[in-house]
């Protein structure tokens, strides 16, 4: 339905109230029910647990139509731009809304390399933690801490000078990435080296060391990047979520960053990309068969999933997912097979053709095939979903500036249906009932 033929209000009727909710149509049509004035009006709130039918804000970054498999960054589709583009000036497109002339991707790349290098004592941070900590929690613990070392970005710092936040995070993002890894071999931290492109730069600190300069192939080089792009926004997500919501309580760019690291770090989001390959090594080992774990990603009483399968908006195949699939191939054919891209494939060949997943429109998301990648580039499987937060941070940024910009940008508040005890008296400790026999809040439905 387009803009024209879409309905002015949709009508509401809540007992003897009847209220008009004025229709939103987005630039591709996409429907939605301004519910704004609802609880002033009604009385009622609604009810969406996982914000399923939400739209938390207006966006101009990102469109995503899961139906058709459909993904644009600023109206390109990501097929051009995996095809053409770099990761710098996809970052670039998505901080602007347009590519960037060639003087523009220049200065910025200059900007970014003037910025790769963190404070010395920044350096002694990374000491503290365990060796085998996780690098997520080191990089979402660095990024935060970068507030220290800026004091004064908040924000409402200038334009200028939040500009200024942005390129020091995609400048260091790398670097504190590389020193989480070399933290935990008990390597010394490479500086960077400037000379070298934003992807190649980030191979160098986690590869060489001072004894030994780390050759960096340009065909792995193009295969970083191509994941960095295909990483870099996916609208409303849990972590771009998260970074919003951080950011709605007016907390710096930092902090909000550093809580979308924390968000994307959960297997069901970024996380499975480490859970698809462990899946994959698993199976390898024998240790279980495709078919076997198949059935058990079937039941419900297992808790096991086809990680890497299944999305909340995908109900086709993700583009993403497409574009690794080919990619995996041609990588491979450079650094040497793998089975556990036969094993993948299998997987994928079952799910396609089983009725539990082809009824509820399961198919491979970004995380089923980006692990193989990594794997044949040499990254060890805990910096996975450190490399899908260096890919996702260009959109993290944009986000936060968006909402920054946003004169409709609230405080983000959901309301709640309680369903816990009404009113009650204190009790002697001899009445009480012992909070272990308390009821799930399923069971007081
Ligand atoms: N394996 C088996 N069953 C699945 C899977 C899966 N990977 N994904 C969904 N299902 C089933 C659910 O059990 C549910 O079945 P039911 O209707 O019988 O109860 C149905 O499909 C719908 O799934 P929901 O969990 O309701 O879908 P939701 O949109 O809430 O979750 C999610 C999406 C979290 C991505 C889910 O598909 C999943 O857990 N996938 C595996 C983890 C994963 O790959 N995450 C990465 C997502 S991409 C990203 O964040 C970068």
């Amino acid at each position: 339905m387009d803009k024209q033929q879409a309905p002015k209000t949709a009508r509401l009727i809540l007992g003897d109230k009847q209220i008009d909710l004025p229709v939103m149509v987005g630039t591709e049509n996409e429907l939605a029910i301004d519910i704004r004035k609802l609880r002033s009006e009604t009385g009622a709130i609604t009810f969406d647990p996982g914000m399923v039918n939400t739209g938390s804000c207006e966006s101009r970054i990102t469109f995503l139509d899961g139906e058709k498999g459909i993904l644009r960054y600023a109206g390109y589709p990501i097929e051009q731009l995996a095809e053409k583009s770099s990761f710098t000036e996809v970052a670039w497109l998505l901080l602007k809304g347009e590519l960037p002339m060639a003087d523009e991707l220049a200065s910025f790349e200059r900007e970014i390399s003037r910025h790769t290098m963190v404070h010395e004592d920044f350096r002694r941070f990374f000491s503290v933690f365990p060796k085998a900590g996780h690098p997520m929690a080191i990089c979402a613990a660095a990024i935060g801490a970068l507030s220290t070392f800026y004091g004064d970005v908040r924000f409402d710092s200038s334009e200028e000078e939040r500009w200024k936040a942005a390129v020091r995070l995609l400048a260091k993002m790398p670097t504190i990435a590389s020193y989480s890894y070399k933290h935990h071999l008990g390597q010394p931290f490479m500086y960077p080296r400037n000379e070298l492109d934003y992807t190649a730069n980030v191979l160098h600190m986690m590869f060489a060391t001072p004894c030994e300069p780390f050759a960096v192939d340009p065909v792995i080089v193009k295969a970083l990047d191509l994941l960095l792009i295909l990483h870099a926004d996916h609208e409303q997500n849990c972590s771009t979520s998260t970074v919003r919501t951080v950011a709605s309580a007016q907390s710096n760019l930092f902090a909000s960053v550093s809580a979308g690291i924390s968000a994307l770090w959960g297997p069901l989001h970024g996380g499975a990309n480490q859970k698809v390959i462990e899946m994959l090594i698993s199976i390898r080992e024998g240790k279980t068969t495709a078919k076997k774990f198949m059935e058990l990603a079937k039941s419900k009483d297992s808790g096991v999933r086809l990680m890497g399968f299944g999305h909340r908006v995908y109900k086709n195949y993700d583009p993403r997912a497409r574009i690794l699939k080919q990619a995996c191939h041609d990588v491979l054919a450079r650094t040497g097979a793998n089975p556990l891209l036969e094993i993948a494939m299998e997987l994928e060949g079952i799910a396609l053709s089983d009725q539990y997943f082809v009824e509820r429109k399961l198919y491979p998301n970004v995380d089923f095939y980006s692990g193989i990648i990594y794997q044949a580039l040499g990254i060890p499987i805990d910096m996975f979903t450190v490399f899908f937060a260096l890919g996702r941070l260009p959109g993290w940024i944009a986000q936060w500036m968006e909402f920054h910009d946003d004169p409709n940008a609230k405080i983000l508040r959901p309301r709640q249906i309680y369903m816990g005890s009404n009113q009650r008296d204190y009790l002697p400790r001899q009445k009480r009932v012992s909070a272990a026999k308390k009821p799930a809040l399923a069971a007081t439905r």
